[in-house]
């Protein structure tokens, strides 16, 4: 890599970001940092017990100190949580300063991986609609990263081969 920008991973819950956001980090011989991972190291917690001890304002605090601190290391691979992306200074600083790319897949793949996932608890006691219209809500806001990686025909060395050529 060239440059000291950042590569950033983002998408759904579900999408890979951290599977595959560590394969290019490790393909590419530069740092991961996992924001997810981050927080609950931080908070001493799993997310789903930050969301119930402290609720849900409270982690998007954490979730934006944290991925604003960590985006200022130069030229490391993050991948985001799902939701980090939709934080207006968050994406702004993404946007400005560093390379995005949006692990897009359909619909319903996203929902039976998700769907009842006791890690993740915007997910674990939704229905099949309330996660679309959380995926249809957030789809407008991921467009706008640098890159879109269409998965849902590609393994996951495909992707990562595929993100590693797109960025050049
Ligand atoms: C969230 C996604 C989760 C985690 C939290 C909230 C979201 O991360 O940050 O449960 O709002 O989409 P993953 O996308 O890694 O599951």
């Amino acid at each position: 890599m060239n440059s000291n920008k950042n590569l950033v991973f983002l998408g759904m819950m579900g999408s890979g970001k951290s599977s595959i956001g560590a394969m290019v980090s490790k393909q590419l011989n530069i740092p991961f940092i996992d924001i997810d991972n981050l927080i609950e190291e931080h908070a001493g917690m799993t997310i789903s017990e930050i969301f119930k001890v402290n609720g849900e304002a409270y982690f998007r605090n954490l979730e934006e100190k944290i991925t604003i601190k960590s985006l200022k290391h130069k030229k490391v691979v993050v991948s985001l949580g799902g939701g980090s992306f939709i934080n207006d200074k968050i994406r702004k600083d993404i946007l400005k300063n560093h390379f995005s790319f949006w692990l897009d897949w359909d619909d319903l793949v996203l929902i039976k991986r998700i769907k009842g996932s006791k890690k993740r608890p915007l997910a674990s006691n939704s229905t099949d609609l309330e996660i679309k219209a959380i995926i249809n809500k957030r789809k407008k806001v991921y467009s706008k990263a640098n890159f879109k990686i269409n998965c849902n025909k590609l393994t996951k060395s495909e992707i990562v081969k595929t993100i590693i050529k797109t960025y050049g």
